[in-house]
């Protein structure tokens, strides 16, 4: 159906977890593009609303506080505040940010489960599961760990192997353990109530497969593959204790499976936040849905959730579009919280206060929209100097010195002639190219396009020359900087989606008090007589040591992961007692050493073996930037290996180190003077 069909749009973001603050992928994946659509639609004249909130329930936040000897409640009562304070200092102009602790959303999902139960929607089945005697409680799949049977980790979660990547499931794993007391578990007899996806097949497989042909095809693919291989009933309650109590009293102990509660949120917050009308923005065919999501929630929310209220009946509308991104990776590696291999927005604000932009700017621009993509510091720092500073900033800028050199900041009196024409017809039409790029949901195309506005701004300052032409022709001059003033205007308009804080500072200097979409490629937007603000420079460069920080901040977490994840390397076959003593180790003491030019892996060693002193390259600079100060220590080496040539060098043995867990290397030496050339027995 197409936009004007439709009187208001519903917005949701997915619920992030709160065992943990949100961070970059996050953002590119879900929260930047929601708010930049319902940004775009609020310029738009057009009625939104824009509900985010946190998931507050799910075994990893009970995981987290029983790891900190804290209760759930103060785990997410932590990160609630981290997320909801950071997401507002981003400028994601959520119109709530609530919670699934919330009593509304309690009693939202209860009465939901209440009446598929009453109605007959359930199956209830029992099952064999995992069961902690000790802690006299069943054990959640991530409770459990034990060896994987596939690569033999032996620190394998219940429903994962994160060495091998295997998805199990708890009863899979060898010699498995409770994470709660450590006990062996046993099996253990429970009934779960659960939501048989296959009655709803044909449904949804109509509904998508049919009538949602324009979704990203990212997001029709999978759902595509789901609804080939056939749906199987789906359990919708846990044996757990934090969560919404499963509202029967023979389920005593259970609460609703945290994907159960969780989507529902959206209709809670909606309650809360229009406790009189919210049926209008749920039942109401002139209602737009659309679910903002990342790509491991597209079963939730193209299947699960539209059976839950296909089941539930009684006017709910389906989702009209689930605009899903791929995932955004971090310097190579995928961002993770556990491992801390992420960029924290709360970290972020705290370290590059007031560009809020620039981080909005690199995560559209690299959105991951149609594959997996990679951020690094080095193409933020890049985008930021030579797009945002070079491009957008530059032409702003230029704009508006030249006019207060000029004209003392007063806007002149201007008779456009065909440049000026030309300029005005180039940005109607990105503006139509932009329009279309975001009601489409191609966010990175449409800020490009929109760069591309800045960009034509700057070209034509290039052709028409306002500096050159000042020294003759004042009243050209005039022309010139009111159409480049005029278009500063289209650009406030255009980036405040992508850019909203450096678009109200652009809309208070010229002044535009209020921005509208329609205002774009209009040449009446800063009238003549009108004296212009000075917001001082909107982007600043970032500077390499900036970078540099946070590059460092990475190669920390790097090496406390490598500690944390260390194991001894498995022991080597045996060999025989002779071939051992052939090795012929010795004491040396390092008499010069100094790093090798053009290879910035190499030591060159001059050892004092006792006979003739020996040259010995070895490839551990990295490990040793001051090699002088490795002059007079006593190291160990093996003196009868045959020679090799190294950069030129002949190198007469190998010197032995330990590998630590972080990587690092510590030389081996005796732990008292030796005397140089002394065999190693
Ligand atoms: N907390 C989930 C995640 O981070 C998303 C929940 S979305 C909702 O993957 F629809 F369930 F709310
Ligand atoms: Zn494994």
């Amino acid at each position: 159906m197409s936009q004007s069909n439709f009187k208001r749009t519903l917005i949701t973001t997915a619920l992030p977890y709160t065992n943990g603050p949100v961070h970059i992928g996050h953002l590119a994946g879900v929260y930047v593009p929601a708010d930049i659509y319902a940004r775009y639609l609020r310029l738009n004249h057009r009625e939104v609303a824009l509900i985010g909130g946190s998931d507050e329930h799910g075994v990893p936040i009970t995981l987290k506080a029983r790891a900190e000897g804290v209760t759930p409640q103060d785990i997410v009562d932590r990160y609630h505040k981290i997320i909801k304070d950071s997401f507002e200092e981003l400028g994601i102009s959520f119109d709530i940010y609530s919670r699934t602790t919330s009593k509304i959303h309690e009693a939202t999902a209860s009465e939901f489960f209440t009446r598929l139960y009453d109605n007959g929607k359930f199956i209830e089945q029992t099952s064999m599961q995992l069961y902690d005697e000790k802690a006299d409680q069943f054990l959640a799949d991530r409770y459990v760990t034990g060896e994987c049977p596939h690569c033999h980790n032996p620190k394998a979660y219940g429903d994962q192997c994160e060495v091998c990547g295997t998805s199990l499931n708890a009863t899979d794993l060898i010699n498995p353990r409770s994470a709660i007391t450590g006990n062996t578990p046993v099996l253990k007899e429970t009934k779960h109530w659960f939501l048989p996806l296959d009655r709803y097949e044909q449904a949804l497989r109509h509904w998508i497969l049919d009538t949602h042909t324009e979704w990203r095809t990212n997001v029709y693919g999978q759902c595509k593959s789901w609804l080939d291989l056939g749906l199987q009933p789906r359990a919708v309650t846990r044996d757990l204790s934090w969560g919404v109590p499963v509202p029967l009293k023979e389920a005593a102990g259970k609460v609703l499976y945290v994907w159960f509660d969780a989507p529902i949120g959206y209709i809670s917050n909606t309650k809360e936040l229009f406790p009189e009308t919210w049926e209008q923005w749920w039942k109401s065919p002139e209602t737009r849905i659309i679910n903002f999501i990342g790509k491991d929630n597209i079963v939730f929310h193209c299947i699960v959730f539209p059976a839950m209220l296909m089941a539930y009946g009684d006017g709910f509308q389906l989702p009209d579009n689930v605009p899903s991104n791929e995932f955004l990776n971090l310097e190579g590696d995928k961002i993770s919280t556990s491992r801390n291999w992420a960029v924290w927005l709360h970290e972020y604000l705290r370290d590059f206060p007031g560009k809020q932009d620039v981080l909005r700017y690199v995560l559209t621009a690299n959105a991951p929209e149609t594959k997996d993509n990679d951020f690094t510091w080095a193409d933020f720092q890049t985008r930021n100097n030579s797009e945002l500073v070079a491009i957008l900033g530059n032409f702003v800028n230029r704009a508006l010195v030249l006019n207060r050199k000029y004209f003392d900041g007063k806007v002149q009196e201007a008779s456009f002639t065909e440049a000026e024409n030309n300029l005005f017809k180039e940005v109607a039409e990105l503006k139509e190219r932009v329009s279309q790029a975001l009601e489409t949901f191609h966010f990175r195309e449409a800020l490009k396009l929109a760069m591309d506005m800045a960009r034509a701004g700057n070209k034509y300052l290039q052709e028409t020359e306002p500096w050159k032409v000042a020294k003759t022709d004042m009243t050209r001059t005039a022309t010139i900087l009111n159409a480049a003033i005029q278009l500063c205007g289209s650009l406030a308009v255009v980036f405040e989606p992508f850019l909203p804080f450096m678009s109200a500072r652009l809309a208070e200097t010229l002044p535009m008090p209020q921005l509208s979409w329609d205002m774009i490629g209009r040449f009446d937007l800063v009238l003549p007589g009108t004296v212009l603000g000075d917001p001082g420079l909107l982007f600043e460069k970032i500077e390499d040591d900036q970078i540099q920080k946070q590059l460092d901040r990475l190669a920390q977490a790097k090496r406390e992961n490598m500690i944390k994840s260390w194991q001894p390397e498995p022991q080597q076959p045996d060999v025989d007692f002779d071939t051992v003593m052939k090795a012929d180790l010795r004491v040396g003491t390092v008499l010069k050493c100094a790093k090798v030019k053009k290879a910035d892996k190499l030591l060159e060693f001059l050892i004092d073996d006792g006979m003739e002193k020996r040259t010995i390259v070895s490839g551990i600079a990295q490990h040793y930037p001051d090699p002088e100060a490795l002059v007079g220590k006593q190291v160990v080496f093996i003196a009868n290996l045959p020679e090799r040539k190294l950069k030129g060098i002949t190198s007469q043995g190998m010197i032995l180190s330990a590998m630590n867990a972080d990587g690092s290397l510590t030389l081996i030496a005796p732990s008292a003077p030796a005397t140089p050339g002394a065999q190693v027995k």
